[in-house]
């Protein structure tokens, strides 16, 4: 059972900004402190590079990295090097794009949908128009999710990448993809899966799925920014060619030649994120001490009593009530989401208007933008309270003109 008095004391942004009403983890979630000593410590008591020194410091750092790695492995069902750290979610899958630019042909076809967040699927959209492969898109439910038989009217042989995301940032609807990476493999297709928004809610094992590529951020599970994985099965990462070339990554280096290692070193040109990893780490070790299911009951229970309350007042539009993800995206009639907003930063209350790096699911909902709040476990039934109120006051001033 969740307790937000205590849980918020190890978010200390709360002692800092004691009246912060934060919905917008699905944009990047309050940080830990476990994660921000992780990082702090790194830097405090080490601060050299990993794989390189033959000194006590860089085998300290290394073996702290590398247990990193561990964590995180360990924390998606994958193999050690299986991991490849990245910047975050964005270049882990421009990572796994960029390399299909050599691979694919024109007439092969990359399966995606209007769901994505621009960094899923803008890095497939060039490929495509470089390669002359087709992207081709899921064609969505009513409601705007992606479904089964949505996947099957546009699986077939020349299917040779699927790149989709598991849970959608905007409508936080839940991809069904044990079933949709079954029926790719059949047509020898690669899965790469956008787990940025499905990581933070659920467990998440790469085996049970069978995913090919999998992408996710540090920083949207309480952990720093600038840091993210490339989760790749084994033989397929040592395989990707990689996107940057530099130290570490090399095996053998002639004047003309040069051949790289195996994964994940060969996909980690330069010094790494060592700080970041080390204090993932330490934001995936806090998750799994509260554990998934006592933090999908308890967001669970603020979602479903905010969207209760919110479909109460009149003039407003909710775009995504069965969403599974604890993320409300809402219109007020006649009130841009922009004003929204910023009335409701003058009530301390964090949420965010645009079209969150998604217009493709702007067009769907054939909307310019929208309003999205999204809860974790620091949130409380007050700030649902105090945000359901401001949301009432908001209208009430923009109207009253
Ligand atoms: C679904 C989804 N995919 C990818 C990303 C990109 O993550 P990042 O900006 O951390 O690279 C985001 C971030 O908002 C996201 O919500």
């Amino acid at each position: 059972m969740i307790n937000v008095e205590s849980i918020r004391k190890d978010f200390p942004v709360y002692l800092k900004q004691p009246n912060l009403v934060y919905l917008d983890s699905a944009a990047s979630a309050l940080k830990v402190r476990r994660a921000i000593d992780g990082v702090d410590n790194y830097y405090q008591a080490l601060g050299v590079n990993v794989h390189r020194g033959a000194y006590s410091l860089a085998y300290e750092a290394t073996k702290l990295f590398e247990d990193a790695r561990k964590t995180v492995a360990n924390f998606i069902n994958a193999n050690d090097d299986e991991i490849v750290f990245t910047r975050g979610a964005t270049s882990a899958l421009n990572m796994v794009a960029h390399a299909f630019r050599d691979i694919l042909k024109p007439g092969d076809e990359i399966i995606t949908s209007e769901l994505e967040h621009h960094s899923s699927f803008l890095p497939w959209q060039v490929i495509a128009n470089k390669t002359g492969a087709k992207l081709i898109y899921i064609p969505l439910s009513k409601e705007g999710r992606i479904t089964i038989d949505g996947f099957k009217k546009v699986l077939n042989k020349q299917t040779k990448v699927v790149a989709i995301t598991h849970a959608s940032n905007v409508m936080g609807y839940v991809t069904p993809i044990q079933e949709i990476t079954r029926l790719a493999h059949k047509e020898q297709a690669i899965v790469v899966l956008d787990a940025a928004q499905s990581i933070p809610h659920m467990k998440v094992d790469v085996k049970a799925l069978d995913i090919d590529y999998l992408a996710f951020s540090g920083h949207k599970m309480f952990g720093p920014s600038g840091v993210g994985v490339l989760y790749g099965k084994k033989h397929l990462l040592d395989e990707l060619e990689p996107f940057e070339y530099g130290g570490e990554m090399v095996d053998e280096v002639e004047k003309h030649h040069a051949s790289w290692k195996e994964a994940p070193l060969r996909l980690e040109a330069g010094t790494p994120v060592i700080g970041g990893a080390i204090g993932l780490a330490q934001a995936i070790s806090y998750i799994q001490t509260i554990g998934f299911d006592h933090i999908h009951e308890y967001t669970h229970k603020l979602h479903q009593y905010t969207l209760q309350k919110l479909k109460e007042i009149e003039g407003v539009t909710i775009y995504n009530e069965t969403a599974e993800n604890p993320v409300i995206t809402f219109n007020i009639e006649h009130i841009h989401p922009h004003d929204v907003a910023t009335m409701l930063d003058q009530y301390h209350i964090s949420v965010r208007a645009g079209h969150h790096c998604a217009q493709l699911v702007s067009k769907f909902l054939n909307v310019v933008s929208t309003l999205r709040v999204s809860f974790h476990i620091y949130n409380s039934k007050q700030d649902c309270d105090t945000f359901i109120q401001a949301v009432k006051a908001t209208k009430d001033f923009f109207l009253s003109f």
